[in-house]
């Protein structure tokens, strides 16, 4: 099993206080959810807890991280930024502590989610976005609808999250839009 104090202590070390805070927040929360729907709730919990473990790498750090774990040169560029930490994490982690497939899945597709997601991703991505450090607008029905549906309260974080770049006339990166369709169709088939 996994030695849950060490890797606090292991994320003390490698993040800011302020990020070690919303880990262990994210955690907290990842652990209500699995609670609720059933779930392996310490699974959740230390998943949720490693989540942004490679989240203050320079990029001169990420890019050696990369070239060391193989992964997706294409992480480098300026559009999948932002999801090269989840992906550097989950190969971290999966050296570091042996996580499983399914805990690596949810670290490194965190950031947006992906088609045919696991429960594990779309709690830790959930829970990520709604733990109790975050205020945006429409963060309390984010909140209300995370313990009625995962899926329902994930589609309308990433919809919130739409509409938010599209009146900034940004356009959505297709790794989330990908996730909204998949959602989309989850739910109709419920
Ligand atoms: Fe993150
Ligand atoms: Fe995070």
């Amino acid at each position: 099993m996994w030695d849950v104090e060490k890797i606090k202590e292991d994320l003390k070390e490698a993040l800011s206080e302020y990020r070690y805070l919303h880990s262990l927040r994210t955690a907290e929360v990842a652990k209500d959810l699995a609670e609720h729907y059933g779930y392996d709730s310490k699974k959740a919990y230390v998943t949720a807890l490693v989540h942004d473990i490679a989240k203050e790498y320079s990029e001169e750090e990420n890019q050696k991280m990369i070239q060391k774990y193989q992964l997706d040169e294409a992480l480098l560029t300026e559009e999948n930024q932002k999801f090269a930490h989840g992906f550097i994490g989950a190969a971290l982690v999966k050296e570091k502590y042996h996580f499983e497939e399914e805990m690596l899945e949810a670290i490194a597709y965190h950031t947006a989610g992906k088609k045919d997601m696991n429960w594990l991703t779309n709690i830790v991505a959930l829970a990520d976005k709604i733990e109790p450090g975050k205020d945006y607008e429409g963060i309390e029905q984010e909140r209300k609808l995370a313990f009625e549906s995962l899926e329902e309260a994930f589609l309308y974080c990433l919809e919130m999250k739409q509409k938010k770049l599209e009146k900034r006339k940004k356009l959505i990166h297709p790794q989330t839009k990908e996730t909204i369709y998949f959602l989309k169709m989850t739910i109709k088939k419920q």
